[in-house]
C-alpha cells in the first residue's frame, strides 16, 4: 500500500477523529506523517515539536492508545490495513487538536521543590562529583528525563488523583535528594512524603514501561520511599 491510513483527533468543533492519506515513505516517523497532514492536507491542524531527535519531549502524543515521542516512533512498524490513531496525552488538559497544556505538569516539578538550591552559593569552582558515588550512581539514569510528560500521561493515579505530583516530578525529586550539591535535601524528602508525594505510587510501573528514554521513574519513587523510611527510623 502506498498510503497510510491516518485518524487524528481534532478539538473543534466538537471533538472527531478526522481521516487523512499521507504518503507512505522509507524511515518515515509519526511526527512526519503529523507535518506532511499540516503542510500539505490540513493547515489548521496543530501540533507541537522542537528537536525531532529525541531531545526535547515536545512531540509526545497518544498513538494507537500509547503514550509516545512520536519524533522516534516509526510509522512502518504499525500494521499497514488498519489507520493509525493519533491523539493528545491524556491526563493533559488540550489546548487545540495534539497540542496539550504543560503548565500543571511543570507546576508539579516547583511544587514539589524539584528546583537545584546550591548547598554552596556564590561563584565556586566545579564540584566534583565522583563517578562512582553510590548516590550518583542511585540518580544517574533518572537525570536524562526529558520532560515529556509520557509517563504522566500513562500513570492511572495522575488520572484519578489530579494532584499527584506524578512521576516526573518524583523522578526530578529523586535526582535532586541524591545530588551532593543540593541544599535541604531533608525538605525535599519530606515533600516527597505530603499526601499528593510518593506514598500515592501504587506502584504499576505504567510510567516504567512507556517512559521514551528507558527510564525508570517507579524506581525513583521506591528510592525516596526507602530514603523516606530509614529517615523516619
Ligand atoms: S508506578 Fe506509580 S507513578 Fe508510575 S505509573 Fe504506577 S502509580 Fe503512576
Ligand atoms: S521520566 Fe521519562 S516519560 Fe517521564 S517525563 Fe521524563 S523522559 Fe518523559
Ligand atoms: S521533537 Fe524533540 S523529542 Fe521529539
Amino acid at each position: 500500500m502506498n498510503a497510510l491510513k491516518i485518524e487524528v483527533w481534532r478539538s473543534e468543533p466538537n471533538g472527531f477523529l478526522q481521516s487523512y492519506e499521507v504518503p507512505r515513505l522509507a524511515k518515515q516517523t509519526i511526527l512526519d506523517v503529523v507535518t506532511y497532514i499540516q503542510r500539505e492536507l490540513d493547515a489548521t491542524l496543530s501540533y507541537r515539536y522542537s528537536c525531532r531527535v529525541g531531545m526535547c519531549g515536545t512531540c509526545a502524543m497518544t498513538v494507537n492508545g500509547i503514550p509516545r515521542w512520536t519524533c522516534r516512533t516509526q510509522a512502518a512498524v504499525y500494521d499497514e490495513a488498519s489507520a493509525i490513531r493519533l491523539e493528545p496525552l491524556k491526563n493533559f488538559p488540550v489546548v487545540k487538536d495534539l497540542v496539550v497544556n504543560m503548565d500543571e505538569f511543570f507546576g508539579k516539578w516547583k511544587k514539589a521543590g524539584g528546583t537545584f538550591k546550591s548547598a554552596a552559593p556564590g561563584l565556586n569552582d566545579f564540584a566534583t562529583v565522583r563517578p562512582d558515588s553510590s548516590a550518583r550512581i542511585a540518580a544517574n539514569q533518572a537525570i536524562e528525563c526529558i520532560g515529556c510528560g509520557v509517563c504522566n500521561a500513562a500513570c492511572d493515579v495522575v488520572k484519578w488523583s489530579p494532584d499527584y505530583l506524578g512521576p516526573a516530578a518524583l523522578n526530578r525529586l529523586w535526582t535532586l535528594y541524591n545530588d551532593e550539591r543540593q541544599s535541604g535535601t531533608d525538605d525535599l524528602l519530606a515533600q516527597s512524603l505530603s499526601e499528593s508525594g510518593c506514598l500515592a505510587c501504587h506502584t504499576t510501573q505504567s510510567c516504567t514501561r512507556f517512559c521514551p528514554k528507558e527510564l525508570d521513574p517507579s524506581a525513583s519513587i521506591a528510592g525516596l520511599k526507602r530514603s523516606a523510611l530509614r529517615a523516619a527510623f
